[in-house]
Formats: C-alpha cells, sequence, structure tokens
C-alpha cells in the first residue's frame, strides 16, 4: 500500500485504524478481477497486485519497488501508458490490449491509465487493466453459434509427419457418426479440425453448433444444452437447447472439461440413451446429433484432476484426436509462415514475401505456448507495423514476444541509420515535390517505426529537430497501431 494513502490515514484514524484499512485495502486489491498498477511519482512500482501479474506474465518481484524502466526493458516515456501519466499528465482511455501469457492463454484487457493527484500535484499514476478475455470469447463465438463453418480440411496447413498423421485420423472420422475427442493446447486448430470432420462426414449439409462450455456460466449451461419448457423456473420460456439445434448434424462442445460434474453426468446419459428432456419437460424427445467435444489438457490430468469424469470420457473419446503443440512439429513453422503472409497481403493488399533470418532462427527457438493462433497473430501484428518492407524483421515483432526472449534481446536493436530506404525509380511523371513527399514519409514511418514510437531518439536518427517531426507526423497522419488486433 502507498506510503501516501498510509500517511493520510494516519492523520485521519490513528495508527490502528490506518493498519486496518491496509490490510482492508490490500484484501480488495487482490480479489479484484482488474489488473492494478501504480508507480510512484519518480516512476517506481508500489502497488502490482495478482491480477496483473498474471495478465502481464510478470513476477511481482520483477516489478515492485523497481523503476518501470528497469522492469519493462521495452518500456520508454513514449510507448509506457503510465509514464505518459506521470510525466505528461496524460490520461489514456479505453484501449484494447493482448497478450500471451506464460500458459501460452491469449488475454485481451481494456486499460485505463491516469495521474493521481494531491493537491494538485501528481504523486503517481494508475494503470487499470480489465480483463475482457470472456466477453471478447463470448462475441467471437457467439453466444449460441450456429450453422455457418468455414472451415474444411484444406484450411489445415502442415507438412509434418505428426499432423499429416492427425488429418488422416481426422478425415476417417469424418465416415463415421462415433463422438470425436479433440485433445489440444490453445490455438493448435481443435476448431479447425471439429469444423472440417463435420463438413467432410454425411451431416455436412445440417447444423453445425458450437459451444465453448467455459464461457458460460454453469446456471445457464444445463437449460441452454437442453432447452426448457415454459413454467420451469421463474422467466422460463419454450425454447429449445443446442442439441436439438443441432438435430442430423454436430454439436462442438470446446473445453467440455470445464463443465460441472453433475452437467458432465446428464450429458454423459444424453450421450447415451439418444434421448433428452427439456428442463421442466415430462416427455423424452430422440435426438440424432453427433457429439465432437475437445479439451485443452491431457486427458490424463483432467481426469485424474477430476475435471472430466472417466465415464464421459470413454464415451466421448470413441475417437480420440491428439493434435500436437507446434513446438514439437517445428517443420510445419515455415508452410504455416508462407501461408499467413499470404494471408494477411491479400487482406492487407501488401507484398511481404519472408521473414529474416533472425526471425526465423527466433521462431524455431521459442516455444509457442499459444501455438499456431500465436504464429498468425505475431505475423499480422508485424505486418500491421510494416509500410512497403517485403521481409518481416525482428523489430517489426510485438513487444511482449520480444520481451519474453532475452536471449534475442541483443538482436533487437534497430539499424542504426535509414540510409538505403530510397530503392524504387522515381516515376518521372509525379511532381519532384510530390516524389519527395512519399519519400520523407517513408522515411519517418521508419524511424518512427524502428525507435518504437521515441519521437525523440527517432529525431536524432533522421537528423531533424523533435519538434520539426512531430510536424511531420501530424502532417502525414501517421498514427501508432496497437500490438495485436484480433
Ligand atoms: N494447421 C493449421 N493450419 C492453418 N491454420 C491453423 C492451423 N491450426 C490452427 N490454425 C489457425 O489458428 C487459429 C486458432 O485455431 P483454433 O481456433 O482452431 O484453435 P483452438 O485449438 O480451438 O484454440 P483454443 O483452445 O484457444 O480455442 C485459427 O485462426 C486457425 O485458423
Ligand atoms: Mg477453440
Amino acid at each position: 500500500m502507498t506510503q501516501i494513502v498510509v500517511k493520510r490515514m494516519n492523520e485521519q484514524h490513528g495508527n490502528a485504524q490506518s493498519k486496518r484499512l491496509t490490510a482492508i485495502y490490500e484484501k480488495i486489491l487482490e480479489a479484484v478481477n482488474e489488473g492494478v498498477h501504480v508507480v510512484d511519482d519518480r516512476g517506481n512500482s508500489i502497488i502490482y497486485n495478482d491480477k496483473m501479474s498474471t495478465i502481464e506474465s510478470m513476477e511481482k518481484t520483477q516489478v515492485l519497488n523497481r523503476s518501470l524502466l528497469d522492469a519493462f526493458p521495452f518500456a520508454n516515456e513514449h510507448n509506457s501508458t503510465l509514464l505518459q501519466a506521470l510525466r505528461e499528465k496524460k490520461t489514456t482511455a479505453n484501449v484494447k490490449q493482448t497478450y500471451f501469457n506464460n500458459q501460452g492463454k491469449q488475454i485481451t484487457t481494456i486499460n485505463n491509465t491516469f495521474p493521481i493527484y494531491e493537491d494538485e500535484q501528481i504523486i503517481g499514476a494508475i494503470e487499470i487493466a480489465n480483463d475482457v478475455t470472456k466477453m471478447e470469447r463470448m462475441i467471437k463465438d457467439g453466444l449460441l453459434k450456429n450453422g455457418n463453418t468455414r472451415y474444411t480440411f484444406e484450411h489445415i496447413v502442415g507438412e509434418s509427419k505428426l499432423i499429416k498423421e492427425v488429418i488422416e485420423n481426422a478425415k476417417r472420422a469424418g465416415r463415421t457418426s462415433s463422438s470425436v475427442l479433440i485433445v489440444g493446447e490453445t490455438g493448435t486448430g481443435k476448431e479447425l479440425f471439429a469444423q472440417s470432420i463435420h463438413n467432410s462426414s454425411s451431416r455436412a449439409s445440417r447444423p453445425f453448433v458450437s459451444q465453448n462450455c467455459a464461457a458460460i456460466p454453469d446456471s445457464l449451461m444445463e437449460s441452454i444444452l437442453f432447452g426448457t419448457k415454459k413454467g420451469a423456473f421463474t422467466g422460463a420460456s419454450d425454447r429449445s437447447g443446442l442439441f436439438e439445434q443441432a438435430d442430423g448434424g454436430t454439436l462442438f462442445l470446446d473445453e467440455v472439461n470445464s463443465l460441472n460434474p453433475a452437467l458432465q453426468a446428464k450429458l454423459l446419459r444424453v450421450l447415451q440413451e439418444r434421448t433428452l428432456r427439456r428442463i421442466g419437460e415430462t416427455k423424452e424427445k430422440e435426438i440424432d446429433v453427433r457429439i465432437i467435444a475437445a479439451i485443452n489438457e491431457d486427458p490424463i490430468d483432467a481426469i485424474s484432476n477430476n475435471r472430466i469424469r472417466k465415464d464421459l470420457f470413454y464415451r466421448l473419446g470413441v475417437v480420440t484426436i491428439v493434435i500436437p503443440p507446434l513446438r514439437e512439429r517445428k517443420e510445419d513453422m515455415l508452410t504455416l509462415l508462407a501461408h499467413f503472409i499470404n494471408k494477411y497481403n491479400k487482406m492487407f493488399r501488401m507484398e511481404v514475401t519472408t521473414v529474416s533470418d533472425e526471425v526465423k532462427d527466433f521462431f524455431y527457438t521459442y516455444d509457442w505456448p499459444g501455438n499456431v493462433r500465436e504464429l498468425e497473430n505475431i505475423i499480422e501484428g508485424a505486418m500491421n507495423l510494416m509500410i512497403d518492407e517485403t521481409e518481416i524483421e525482428y523489430y517489426h515483432l510485438p513487444s511482449h514476444i520480444r520481451r519474453k526472449s532475452e536471449k534475442n534481446s541483443a538482436i533487437t536493436s534497430p539499424p542504426k541509420s535509414v540510409e538505403g530506404i530510397v530503392t524504387e525509380e522515381p516515376d518521372m511523371h509525379q511532381e519532384l515535390q510530390t516524389l519527395m513527399e512519399k519519400y520523407e514519409e517513408k522515411c519517418i514511418r521508419k524511424a518512427i517505426m524502428r525507435n518504437y514510437w521515441n519521437v525523440s531518439q527517432a529525431a536524432r536518427q533522421l537528423g531533424i529537430s523533435r519538434q520539426s517531426l512531430q510536424y511531420r507526423i501530424r502532417k502525414y497522419n501517421i498514427h501508432r497501431i496497437s500490438n495485436i488486433s484480433e
């Protein structure tokens, strides 16, 4: 707790009272679902709660009582919103950021950063990160996603022996209606496989209904799966559940290991009897639904920690498809890279051809906790930072990824000069003035990116004043782009 707050409480309530309040505030800080990070007037971190530590994948000991610039190697006055709040009295509201934590989980936050005043003096700055991962996921997946499936086996990219074997097994599963259990870490392509199996099966013309079991509270899940009869409970109406909506097709139950055991038992009963009863209904109804379930952890762990019932596991896993993590099939890296570069070239109308050798080396040593999704996000993020370069370089990679690899920090320093940027033959039909401006804009954008928006440093490299650079940033309408876009 900050000394300032403690001091003020001392004045108001005396020592014992303030101690108790401090303990209460500390409890609150650890209980809230928001990440909280506070720096004092010298830029030293004085509050860094558990949630923030999870979001940013930083140990409290790495951050607390240290200067922000020491704790976060890529923070500088211009790209740290906390320091901007402190030095420039700047409030940054509602900035969306996406991170991968140590477990490879993708986390999306909405951040608010602002200075803290006491008697018109700035005494520190606070950053509050609201974890909106679940909400994002619900919006993205659609609460009750139905119908449109995009993926077929043709969309699954990979040359390694491992992935080819998995694809073959999955294709075989397309010929039957047996239950399938897909096991794979986050971002390995479980949804891709589930849709591909459905689309290659005789059920392809019937609905594919997908539900992430972790995204819905237990209390709602039962009625969402099985439906309700009017009057079953207050506010209940006659509504079909996902099983009925998927009739004749496939129901994909993602993260089935997060269903509570009682619901898992009900699910098992439905799978065995092939009939179901809406909540509050007395009549049983026959159903014809293929179940594809997915879990993102080792089934043995899930069973031994009671996250999945053994009987349900055997029932679901008639066919089990285990998708290996990317770090175990690095041979797929280049094919996947080419695939995603191609995808974003089309989307962004760019002409990127490859990644630099440094980036390649880094990709081969990195362990990819977020798997293929992480790779795709990194390529998309990097291509957002490029102007007309054709090669993705190390400094194009999002800062959170560079930060993760101490080992690679030596190759993060950007080139010192901007010479050699002008490579195109000038088009003589254009006015000299326009051409000059185009080149100037190009040089400025490069310098800004290479210096991670440290305007003073970029100005020094360009050999112009900071004011002059700032004027040009406005003139050419150059904006900062966030690290990752979904
Ligand atoms: N082999 C692959 N080829 C091409 N794209 C892939 C491959 N594997 C995954 N992807 C892409 O990676 C992203 C993540 O895939 P998907 O949503 O299927 O992963 P997931 O295993 O369901 O992840 P999560 O457990 O986090 O839900 C998608 O954009 C998907 O298209
Ligand atoms: Mg998924």
